[in-house]
């Protein structure tokens, strides 16, 4: 979850990592630092926090130098100081790195015994100085990292740069990603193309155990034994990044402002629901669908509706779960797997067991050039455009109508959805991106209610149905940037355990659309009322008329299909988490621990 850039430029190259780290930071900002060579000789600027800390420093105490790599942390091994900061250098080279290396304390253990002095608590330095010492008995720099790689296990993106080499940087990629942008005269190395756009949209992507040696006149392509590979160059038309906030506060809330019209243009190519689906529906048994965080949410309402429309059966799990579980899966069967990067390791590592096991692969991702995106059989990409914010939003959304569409596509090719069910529900979601406009309203009503749940030490969300899953991604979104404890649960299972937390402080947020739960829902609430708690009740006129509950507020939605109703009822939740994680002065794009793109276990 860190972001690595590394540059062989024509000039000073400083303030080109700087600006490539800006949008790299999304990845993890826990503390950054870059390298050049001075006269051939390593010099490092590193910062503790954000990367605003280590800008001061070169104001500062300038780093010029044509040849550099930069880097923004998300800590694995080693708090998060200077000491632990990336580059990790040693008299011989610099190093960053993006992942994780598992066997880091044993190849500590053994360079210890052989005399080497480590200055920081990572993984990351073990790396630096096991190709350090491999220089030292007489290796050059690419027989000496091609002699390292084979004995690390874990994930990697590794950019190096060598002492009094100016016109050479040696990357590897393996489990983490890695690109080379080719320049006039420079070149590039970078966790990701967002980062590379404003150098280079002529991209090369390394594939799993790649390594580079690239110089300023071209890049050569090896695999982990040393021989020789071509890998593909090609144009990415990176959009221009969408960095600003326009006249947005944060990131996170003009993400939530931009679903209407990103949920639209998702669901645009789905929509002619007599186009011959891309996959064999009717063949399938059962599905998968695997994912992590808010996209597994997002597959948990997809669940609802493949079960409900496409009289499919399917099997959800978490990717750090599924992807060790060792599943059983139907021959020939159909694996899901949605991420907003694509580059989620767990996710990533369940698409690898699912391929391995015959299935066919449809990546649900919003990242067109990720790693999924290229190794799945299928993509199903939403367009949410770069999401920023680090808890997802319009992602989400997006996933959302992806999935909608491909049950209903799974509903008529498999004959359960005529074809006018099938346009009148095409119809039906085609109004969602108007009533999630319409949501945006309730804003001032959630603004006033962020100061009472602010006070909260602990919330609840409650849900049935495919209601049930926007429930725990409300809890997810308020935990994760307010950091209150917040659960989310079937209403159900209220009177299974959760019952006994409630009491005047514990806020009860229940997401009801008026539909043919609407009243169990209802009377699971009348137990929370009736022992002081205190109810958010989200729903929409009919069920604001049939509650008969006293709430804290009743936020209250247009009217809709039920159906669909999981994708607009998450514009409320998120306005909740929003609101009172700015009430409280919470960093909302950027919440403490987290990153936007888990790429380690
Ligand atoms: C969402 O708000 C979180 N930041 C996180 O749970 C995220 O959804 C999860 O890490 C999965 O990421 P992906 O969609 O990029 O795979």
């Amino acid at each position: 979850m860190c972001g690595i850039i590394g540059i062989l430029g024509r000039g000073d190259v400083a303030d080109q990592l700087v600006d490539a780290l800006k949008r790299l930071e999304y990845r993890g900002y826990d503390s950054t630092g870059i390298a050049t060579l001075q006269d051939g000789r390593i010099a490092r600027r590193r910062a503790e926090g954000k990367l605003r800390n280590l800008e001061v420093k070169l104001a500062s105490d300038p780093l010029p130098g044509r040849t550099g790599i930069g880097h923004t942390r998300w800590a694995t091994h080693g708090r998060p100081t200077e000491a632990n900061a990336h580059p990790h250098a040693t008299d011989r080279l610099a190093l960053v790195h993006n992942g994780i290396i598992e066997n880091y304390r044993e190849l500590r253990f053994a360079l210890e015994d052989e005399g080497v002095r480590f200055s920081s608590e990572t993984d990351t330095e073990v790396v630096a100085q096991a190709v350090s010492h491999e220089m030292a008995s007489g290796l050059d720099p690419q027989a000496a990292v091609l002699a390292v790689l084979p004995r690390l296990r874990g994930a990697f993106a590794l950019a190096f740069l060598f002492e009094g080499e100016e016109d050479l940087m040696i990357g590897a990629r393996r489990g983490s990603p890695l690109a080379v942008g080719y320049g006039d005269g420079e070149m590039f190395l970078g966790s990701d193309a967002l980062a590379l756009a404003p150098f280079s949209d002529d991209i090369t992507y390394l594939e799993e155990g790649d390594v580079v040696v690239a110089t300023r006149a071209g890049a050569s392509f090896f695999d982990e034994s040393g021989t020789p590979v071509a890998r593909r160059r090609q144009r990415i038309p990176v959009g221009v990044f969408a960095a600003e906030k326009g006249n947005h506060r944060h990131y996170m809330i003009k993400e939530i402002y931009e679903q209407p019209e990103v949920v639209a243009r998702t669901l645009a190519p789905h929509l002619d629901i007599e186009q011959a689906p891309a996959l064999d529906w009717k063949a399938q048994q059962r599905l998968t669908i695997t994912a992590c965080g808010t996209a597994f949410y997002a597959g948990l309402v997809a669940k609802y509706w493949f079960e409900r429309l496409g009289r499919l059966p399917v099997e959800i799990d978490v990717a750090s779960e599924f992807r060790y579980r060792e599943a059983p899966l139907p021959e020939k069967g159909l694996m899901i797997v949605v991420s907003q990067s694509g580059e989620t390791a767990d996710t990533l590592a369940g698409l690898r067991y699912a391929k391995a096991h015959g299935q066919t692969v449809l990546a649900v991702v919003n990242v067109p050039t990720s790693s999924m995106a290229r190794e799945a059989d299928l993509v199903a990409q939403t367009h949410a455009g770069p999401e920023i914010g680090v808890a997802s939003t319009k992602a989400f959304t997006c996933q959302l109508a992806t999935l909608f569409a491909l049950a209903l596509q799974a509903g008529r090719a498999r004959g359960h959805v005529s074809a006018q069910e099938a346009q009148a529900l095409a119809e039906t979601v085609q109004r969602v991106p108007g009533l999630m406009h319409e949501a945006m309203a309730l804003e001032p009503q959630i603004e006033a209610l962020a100061r009472d749940l602010a006070k909260a030490r602990d919330v609840l969300y409650f849900g049935r149905g495919a209601a049930f899953p926007i429930a725990m991604e409300g809890a997810l979104k308020l935990k994760e940037i307010s950091y209150i404890h917040a659960e989310g649960y079937a209403a159900g299972e209220l009177k299974h355990g959760p019952i006994a937390l409630i009491d005047e402080t514990t806020p009860v947020v229940v997401v009801a659309p008026y539909d043919h739960l609407f009243e169990k829902t209802i009377s699971n609430m009348q137990e929370v009322a009736a022992r002081g708690g205190r109810i958010v009740l989200i729903t929409d006129e009919e069920g604001a008329a049939h509650a008969h509950i006293d709430t804290l507020a009743t936020l209250v939605l247009p009217k809709m299909d039920p159906l669909v109703a999981p994708i607009a009822y998450a514009v409320p939740v998120q306005l909740i988490a929003y609101h009172t994680a700015v009430f409280m002065g919470k960093d909302v794009d950027q919440p403490r621990n987290l990153a936007k793109s888990v790429t380690v276990e």
